[in-house]
C-alpha cells in the first residue's frame, strides 16, 4: 500500500485525510494518507521517505522549507515561491504547487464563472496570493488588479511578470470607483475577523467575491460582498478540494471527482 501524508503544524482541524482517503475508495486506489504534524520539516520528511512514503501535502508553516528541500521545482511552484504538494523518486523530490489551479478550477468549473475577458480583482500579496497569480493570468482575464496594504510586496511580485500587460497594482485607495466581475480575498485578515479596507463598490451584483480562508463561515469580506448585493459569496473549500484533486491526479495518474465532498464540507455561508 503506497503511503502519503500531509506535513504542517497546528493539523487539528485539517480535513486533507478525508478527502484524499475519499478519493481513493472512489477511484479504487490502494493507500494510505495521514497528517503528521511536526516540529521541524526536513527530519519529519526524512524519516517518511526512509519508511517509503511516496508523497506528501505540504501546508503552513512548511511551504517554503518544501521549497528550499525540493531537488526538481516545477514552473508554478517556482513563481508561487512555494510548494504545497512532493512527490519521491528515489533522491528525486519533485514538488509543485497546485493551491492556484485549485482556485481557478473552483472559480471555473464548480462556481460557473469563467476568468477570461473578466476583470479581477486580487486582494493580498502574501503566499495565497502569490500561488494564484499565475494561474489566475493563464486564464486570460481582461484585467488582474493586485492590491496590497505594503504596496511594495506587491510591486515585487509585478516585476516577476514584466511582460503581463493585464497585470496591474493598485492601492486600496486607488480601488474608488473600480469595479470587478470577480473578487478575491487572499489576505489572512479573515483568520482575525478582519476587514482589509477595500470599498463596497468594488463589487458587481452579478459577479463573485471568493475569500480563499475556509471554514470560518461569513467572514467580513464576505459580510460586505453580501450587503452590496453580490448573490454568489464562496470560500475556499471548493479550493481545498480541488487543490487536493490535482495533488491526487499528479501522484496516481486518475483525476477523481470532486463535486459531491465539496458539497458535503461545504458549511452554508449565512
Ligand atoms: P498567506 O500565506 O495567508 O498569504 P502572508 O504571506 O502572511 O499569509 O500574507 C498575508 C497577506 O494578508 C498580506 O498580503 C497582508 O498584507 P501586508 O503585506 O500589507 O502585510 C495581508 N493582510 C493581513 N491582514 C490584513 C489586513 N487587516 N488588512 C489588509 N491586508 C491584510
Amino acid at each position: 500500500t503506497d503511503q502519503y501524508a500531509l506535513i504542517g503544524n497546528p493539523l487539528s482541524h485539517t480535513k486533507s485525510p478525508l478527502i484524499h482517503e475519499t478519493f481513493a475508495g472512489e477511484t479504487a486506489q490502494s493507500l494510505t494518507y495521514v497528517a503528521i504534524e511536526a516540529e521541524a520539516f526536513a527530519p519529519a520528511v526524512d524519516r517518511f521517505r526512509a519508511q517509503g512514503g511516496k508523497g506528501m501535502n505540504v501546508t503552513a508553516p512548511f511551504k517554503l522549507d518544501a521549497f528550499a528541500y525540493a531537488t526538481d521545482l516545477s514552473e508554478r511552484a517556482r513563481l508561487a515561491g512555494a510548494v504545497n504538494a512532493m512527490r519521491f523518486e528515489g533522491d528525486r523530490v519533485f514538488a509543485e504547487n497546485f493551491d492556484g489551479v485549485g482556485l481557478v478550477n473552483d472559480i471555473q468549473r464548480n462556481l460557473g464563472f469563467e476568468l477570461k475577458g473578466r476583470r479581477v480583482l486580487i486582494l493580498g500579496a502574501g503566499g495565497a496570493a502569490r500561488g494564484a497569480l499565475l494561474p489566475l493570468l493563464e486564464q486570460n482575464p481582461a484585467q488582474l488588479v493586485m492590491v496590497n496594504r505594503t504596496l511594495e510586496k506587491a510591486q515585487a511580485l509585478r516585476q516577476q511578470f514584466a511582460d503581463v500587460e493585464n497585470f496591474t497594482i493598485m492601492t486600496y485607495a486607488d480601488l474608488v470607483g473600480e469595479r470587478f466581475d470577480i473578487v478575491l480575498n487572499a489576505t489572512s485578515a479573515s483568520l482575525r475577523g478582519d476587514l482589509p479596507p477595500v470599498p463596497a463598490d468594488v463589487f458587481s451584483p452579478q459577479g463573485l467575491a471568493y475569500e480563499l480562508a475556509y471554514g470560518k463561515g461569513l467572514t467580513p469580506f464576505l459580510r460586505l460582498a453580501k450587503g452590496a448585493g453580490v448573490h454568489q459569496l464562496a470560500d475556499g473549500v471548493g479550493m481545498l478540494v480541488e487543490q487536493a484533486a490535482e495533488a491526487f491526479l499528479w501522484w496516481r495518474g486518475m483525476r477523481p471527482d470532486t463535486r459531491g465532498l465539496i458539497h458535503k464540507l461545504t458549511i452554508p455561508l449565512v
